[in-house]
């Protein structure tokens, strides 16, 4: 198991490459199971999550090339990749794969909507509270599909396919909308998505299912129509740029000073974050090329946040935004309503000398002059990442253990962070 070595105290200055967004290139390498053609996606990331996914859909008969050659251990970043179903070998997503990462579970729009029938386990545990698939499976039923839950596995069943429904989420969830658009393209009828999530990674799961013959309208806004097609096509795609990498590495500019710029971000995609970053005491430019973010050796003010649903502040930046204010001049509020028990960072930025409070699903951050490196460990994604950029802050070497997670969700992190200055490096080999 690797571990990252960090000796924090440098500026960073230089560019930084934003990546495809993880998040939408999951559940667009997921509608791939829809069509028996070919569906090419470019700007698809490389990274652990997309890996394992590629395996995953391999199981159920979706073979995958990059630029017509079979893939070797990891895709190429910059090439296309081709995604071809022609044949559903395997309705069935095991326990062994669909632990292995959550969105795997979404394989059953898709395989449901094309073969009337998918057995998919239920995804079982995670570092981030229990993450239930209720609503997933609420919005399925309501497509008329009969849902038996036996020995850990969710068999659905749709023997004469989907019919199109009204579905109103009680709450906004991305992997429910995801699912629910996934289905209905394929229905028989009209579908209403009400109260669906408007994150970035749905327009774009939108925009490609549209490229592949669905007749889609409202993605981007609560309610979604979609009017269901009896076959889907090929097509070709390109991954959005990720808000969420971005974001991060925004975060880590304004707590190391220095000046970044992010080429290929789209402000637009992360605007809630830009606007707090600001209010911190960063200075944001939005150019053509990107976002580039700078703050001289002036102090970081604190901000108060809540995360929210988009365009609100994104949970996936609450870990990062935290280790920034464990710095700034005063008290700061971070309020997590998206999901329980995403504060597992705590413990971890308080190793390097963080004041943090914990009150229910409030954090109180009251920012200290200095932070010391030490060991410290990751425990899932967002908050991992958070750990490297306080040590990029802290006097003296942290070193970051368990970095499987970061290599889920974070493409070459240690040359994207070296490449502005920052001294930072991969040890492999360690437990
Ligand atoms: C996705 C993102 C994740 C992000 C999250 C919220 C991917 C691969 N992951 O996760 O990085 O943090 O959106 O922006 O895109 N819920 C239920 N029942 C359900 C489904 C969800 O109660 O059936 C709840 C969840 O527990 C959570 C909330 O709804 O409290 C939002 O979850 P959701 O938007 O579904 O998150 P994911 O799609 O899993």
């Amino acid at each position: 198991m690797d571990r990252i070595r960090i000796v924090g105290g440098r500026e960073l200055n230089g560019v930084i490459q934003i990546s495809g967004a993880k998040n939408a290139a999951l559940p667009l390498m997921i509608a791939s199971l829809l069509t028996a053609e070919t569906l090419t996606l470019d700007n698809l990331p490389n990274l652990a999550d997309v890996n394992m996914l590629l395996r995953i859909l391999g199981h159920h008969g979706v073979d995958h090339s990059v630029d017509g050659r079979r893939l070797g251990a990891a895709p190429n970043a910059s090439r296309p990749v081709h995604l071809t179903a022609r044949d559903i070998v395997d309705t069935t997503a095991p326990y062994e794969l669909v632990s292995k990462m959550r969105a795997s579970f979404w394989v059953i729009a898709p395989l449901l909507a094309r073969m009337g029938e998918a057995k998919v386990s239920l995804p079982g545990g995670c570092a981030i509270g229990t993450r239930p698939v209720d609503l997933l499976i609420m919005a399925l039923e309501k497509l008329g599909a009969s849902i038996e839950i036996e020995a850990g596995y969710v068999h659905a069943k749709a023997p004469k396919g989907l019919r199109g429904a009204e579905i109103a989420f009680p709450k906004v969830t991305v992997g429910g909308t995801h699912t629910a658009l996934m289905a209905a393209s394929l229905a028989h009828g009209h579908t209403r998505i009400v109260n669906a999530a408007r994150e970035p990674e749905v327009v774009d799961l939108a925009d490609c299912l549209i490229k592949m013959g669905a007749r889609i309208k409202g993605a981007g806004q609560s309610v979604i129509d979609i009017e269901g097609v009896a076959r889907l096509n090929g097509a070709s795609h390109r991954v959005l740029p990720d808000r969420i990498e971005a974001g991060t590495y925004a975060i880590a500019a304004a707590m190391a000073g220095g000046d970044v710029m992010l080429e290929g971000a789209e402000a637009g995609l992360l605007q809630s974050a830009l606007d707090v970053l600001v209010e911190a005491g960063a200075t944001i430019h939005v150019v053509n090329e990107g976002i580039r973010v700078q703050r001289n050796g002036a102090g970081l003010m604190p901000v108060d946040i809540v995360t929210a649903p988009f365009p609100g502040f994104p949970t996936d930046l609450q870990a990062q935004f935290m280790a920034l204010m464990t710095k700034a001049k005063g008290r700061s509020r971070i309020t997590e309503t998206i999901f329980e028990n995403r504060f597992m960072h705590v413990q971890e930025l308080a190793r390097l000398g963080a004041h943090i409070r914990l009150e229910g699903d409030v954090a109180l951050v009251d920012g200290v002059d200095r932070l010391e490196g030490a060991p410290v460990m990751a425990t899932d994604l967002r908050a991992s990442v958070s750990l490297v950029i306080a040590a990029l802050a802290a006097e003296g070497e942290t070193m970051v253990n368990r970095v499987y997670h970061l290599d889920r969700g974070f493409e070459h992190l240690e040359t994207k962070l070296s490449g502005c200055g920052a001294i930072i490096e991969r040890l492999s080999g360690y437990n």
